[in-house]
């Protein structure tokens, strides 16, 4: 039962802030009580009077206030709820509790609490990336300290890149997992997607790649963070929206799509969506080719490295490992020959025939294909095929031990 259990949030002096009032709204429709801190810099950012009316409870800012001591003393505080969050966490606040450091109220709660802490950093770009802020989230990781996000996307200040906190709505996902371990079918697993295409440079100016748009890796990753899992999406070039609440790490080539998958194992399922180039130029030129009266030019293609098959033969190889396959043609003996030769769990199989619409469009009709039979769903959208594969799996999650499939 979530209802009746309390959060004791603390805010950090950023723009994010404001999100603060929702995350507070969202927690109290499901009957969670909501203790506050706000930190100096908070306050120049939310009123604690307005948090206090959100939450119905006293707003707490000062470390040395003698009525508050009285009322509830600050190690009462820090221990008086089943979580703390931290959001938004900036780079000062991360900075201050990596270095134990304690001068105001909400650095004090945070270092007397026996009780698990969440937090969602917010910063501008460069700060998250600052060697830094990156030692001091490492060090908070390795304490036990639960992170979601940031997202990555346009910022306050006009930068693009991660920094963002976490939308509410994905923070209070975190929060259920963390106060209730088996609340959603996913709590605690961690799952990466890939998707996209790649793109397999020739010269400076022209790249071997394909058609696809994103949305059906993209899809099966909103489905993933939906049903509770830490998800990261290893995106080839695409024009989506970084979905809120999901890592994403963005990769032109099938090589840097490889390394960058290799980079999130261990993981308890991956799903390979992307259609990665199967070839890429031998030789890709330094300078950008020129035309010459008409003559034909010849390219020497490589086989790229088979991503899905590196990761199935991994010595981390994921619980489920799941292929998607492209065909235009005999889709059920392709498809079964890649589960076979790809030694995954399961194979997705589509037709990509043109005039099928599933490159770039909205809707999909699959086949979900397994070494025990082969079903074919009616077409549906693309998030509803992520959905339905998402639950499906979540159930072939065994506790020991491989998938029995
Ligand atoms: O992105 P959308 O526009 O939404 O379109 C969705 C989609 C059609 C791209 C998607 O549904 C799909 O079918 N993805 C797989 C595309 C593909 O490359 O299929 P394939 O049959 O060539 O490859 C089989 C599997 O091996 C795939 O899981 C692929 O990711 C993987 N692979 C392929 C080559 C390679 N070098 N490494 C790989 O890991």
């Amino acid at each position: 039962m979530i209802a009746g259990k309390s959060v004791l949030l603390i805010i950090g002096g950023g723009i994010a802030a404001y999100k603060a009032h929702e995350l507070v709204r969202l927690l109290k429709t499901r009957g969670i009580r909501v203790l506050i801190i706000m930190t100096q810099a908070a306050e120049q950012f939310v009123t604690p009077l307005s948090l206090a009316s959100l939450s119905g409870e006293k707003v707490h800012t000062a470390l040395f206030n003698l009525t508050d001591e009285v009322e509830m003393g600050h190690i009462q505080l820090s221990r008086a709820a089943d979580l703390v969050v931290v959001a938004p966490a900036t780079a000062d606040l991360m900075a201050k509790m990596a270095n134990g450091l304690a001068n105001d109220l909400a650095t004090t709660a945070l270092l007397a609490t026996d009780k698990p802490v969440l937090i969602a950093p917010a910063m501008n770009v460069r700060m998250w990336r600052h060697p830094a802020t990156v030692t001091n989230a490492q060090a908070l990781k390795n304490r036990g300290i639960a992170f979601v996000g940031p997202d990555e996307g346009e910022m306050a200040c006009g930068e693009f890149g991660p920094g963002r906190m976490s939308e509410p709505v994905e923070i209070l996902n975190k929060i259920i997992s963390m106060l209730q371990p088996q609340a959603l079918p996913l709590s605690g697993k961690k799952v990466v997607v890939t998707a996209g295409p790649t793109r397999e440079p020739i010269d400076p100016v022209r790249f071997i790649s394909n058609y696809s748009s994103g949305k059906q890796g993209y899809a099966i990753a909103r489905a993933a963070a939906k049903l509770g899992a830490d998800t990261v999406l290893v995106s080839g070039p695409v024009a989506l929206a970084p979905p809120a609440g999901i890592r994403v790490i963005g990769v032109e080539s099938a090589r840097e799509m490889l390394t960058a998958c290799e980079a999130e194992l261990p993981a308890d399922i991956a799903i390979f969506t992307a259609a990665v180039a199967d070839w890429r130029v031998a030789e890709q030129e330094t300078d950008k080719i020129k035309k010459s009266n008409g003559s034909s030019l010849q390219l020497s293609l490589v086989e790229n490295p088979d991503i899905l098959a590196t990761i199935t033969s991994h010595q981390l190889r994921p619980e489920v490992v799941v292929g998607f396959a492209a065909e235009t043609q005999n889709i059920h003996v392709h498809a079964l020959e890649k589960l076979n030769k790809k030694r995954c769990d399961f194979i997705v199989a589509n037709d990509v025939s043109r005039g099928t619409g599933v490159f770039g469009g909205d809707m999909n009709a699959v086949h979900f294909i397994s070494r025990s039979g082969i079903e074919s769903w009616p077409a549906m959208s693309k998030d509803e095929v992520g959905l339905m594969l998402m639950e499906r799996l979540a159930g072939h999650l065994i506790p020991e031990g491989r998938p029995s499939s």
